[in-house]
């Protein structure tokens, strides 16, 4: 649990949000003791200004009466402050002999200089230290000063100040804590949810169950494109697996039609069905024909399947695409005498090109092979060869029925044939083999007009 996005995402924005808030705190609590000393150094001032005046006073008359009013104390219950002096005696002949203040070691402040001083000290044998201002007393205003009065105040009585900032403190933060907890909870559920969710979905997909149910994401961040596009990929993963159980099945089925038509042939023959030697052989040509058929479709799946999985070795050489051309057309040439199909070439260029000299033969007969299928005797069939702008364009047209526009995509994909004759593999075979060459097979067709397939190939390979 702890572990999880749900519970660091909200844990990690109340870390930042209390350590921020520490730091501001102390930033806090230091300027204001700064603003507190500087303060009461202040007030401590005032007041040693106006103790003075009483204390030499008090002075003055102890020194004509021989008796010291002992009023320090009651002074110091009224300021709160504690009294002390430095110096020496102001009564050296007189039987006073206290000044009614806690006397401080010489050492404790210069009191010879006459000025105001501010400072901190321990007083011996205590322990806190000590804020003082330490004032000057004199007899006479101009006269020269017998000591100095010091007022104190502990430290820590400074610090006690700074107990109700302390306080508003903490209930700030503790209110800050709960509103930066609830946003932060809030915060992370609108984005952990859709990511539980996304993660959920993957362990589906991960047990080979595709069709995912993902819920819609609001908005158009970074979460919401990711579902996007798990969305996408989970329905491409969909189509790839029934793309291939399709294709598992049809190639069994294609392997069996000939398989079927062999296995009877041959039952025919071992049983003697077939007694005279003139359906003996015509049984020997069809299996020798389903044979061959076999052969041609087992080769064609591999090559298929070595294309698809990209494990298909091309072969770099020059390749003269007229004298490639001519020797295709002229496979085709007999063909169409017979059929009075009208036959014709085109070579407006002579272009090298760095390609696998017979994988393009395979592509271009591929679709001379389907022009001559499906024009009709009488009909006309033409190859065509240009170059520009670092293409070479191989181009087939017909007069066949051509091809309706929904089935333009259908017809290169495996196994998609029109009639019973054909494997279905050519064009998927053909259109695969042109992407391996870094090429296309483009198609324009008008239903009832005929087609024109046209084969692009870079001129260099790349
Ligand atoms: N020149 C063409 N004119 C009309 N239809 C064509 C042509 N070439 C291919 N087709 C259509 O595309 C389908 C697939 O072709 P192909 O992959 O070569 O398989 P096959 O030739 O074994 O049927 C054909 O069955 C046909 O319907
Ligand atoms: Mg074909």
């Amino acid at each position: 649990m702890f572990s999880s996005l749900r519970f660091r995402l909200p844990a990690l924005f109340l870390l930042g949000i209390v350590v921020s808030g520490l730091i501001a705190a102390v930033v806090a609590l230091r300027l204001f003791q700064g603003y507190v000393l500087i303060r009461s150094k202040a007030d401590l001032r005032r007041e040693a200004i106006g103790l003075t005046e009483v204390f030499a006073q008090q002075a003055i008359t102890a020194n004509d009466t021989g008796v010291l009013p002992l009023i320090s104390r009651q002074l110091e219950r009224a300021t709160g402050d504690r009294l002390f002096y430095v110096g020496v005696s102001p009564f050296p002949d007189k039987s006073v002999k206290s000044v009614g203040l806690e006397v401080l070691p010489q050492k404790t402040v210069d009191w010879h200089s006459g000025k105001t001083i501010t400072f901190e000290f321990t007083p011996p044998g205590a322990s806190k230290t000590y804020v003082a201002v330490a004032r000057p007393l004199k007899l006479e205003k101009k006269g020269p000063a017998f000591g100095d009065l010091i007022v104190a105040k502990p430290k820590t009585e400074l610090n006690q100040q700074l107990i109700p900032l302390l306080e508003r403190l903490a209930i700030a933060s503790l209110g800050g804590i709960i509103v930066a907890g609830l946003l932060g909870w809030y915060l992370s559920r609108r984005i952990t949810r859709p990511v539980l969710a996304l993660s959920r979905a993957t362990d589906e997909i991960a047990r080979g169950s595709y069709d995912v149910d993902l819920p819609q994401i609001r908005g158009s961040d970074e979460i919401g494109h990711l579902a996007d596009r798990f969305r996408e990929m989970a329905g491409r993963m969909s189509d790839a697996e029934r793309q291939e159980r399709n294709f598992l099945m049809s190639v069994s089925h294609e392997l069996r039609t000939p398989l079927t038509a062999i296995r009877g042939h041959v039952d025919a023959l071992r049983e003697g069905v077939a007694e005279d030697p003139e359906a003996r052989a015509a049984s020997l040509d069809v299996i020798a024909q389903e044979g061959a058929r076999l052969e041609r479709l087992v080769g064609d799946v591999l090559d298929l399947a070595k294309l698809e999985a990209h494990r298909f070795t091309v072969h770099t050489e020059e390749v003269n695409m007229e004298r490639l051309c001519d020797q295709a057309y002229s496979a085709f040439g007999e063909e169409a005498r017979r059929r009075r199909i009208e036959y014709a070439k085109l070579f407006e260029a002579h272009p090298t090109i760095v390609s696998d000299g017979d994988r393009v033969l395979q592509i271009i007969s591929n679709l001379l092979s389907n022009a001559f299928r499906w024009t009709p005797d009488g009909g006309r069939v033409q190859l065509e060869l240009t170059a520009s702008n670092g293409r070479v364009s191989v181009a087939v047209d017909d007069t066949g029925p051509g091809v309706a526009i929904e089935e333009q995509e259908r017809i290169f994909r495996p196994f998609w044939s029109r009639d019973d004759s054909g494997t279905g593999l050519g064009l998927a075979i053909a259109h695969e083999l042109a992407a391996a060459l870094g090429g296309s097979i483009q198609l324009d067709s008008r239903p009832g007009q005929g087609s024109r397939f046209e084969l692009i190939l870079p001129s260099s390979a790349n």
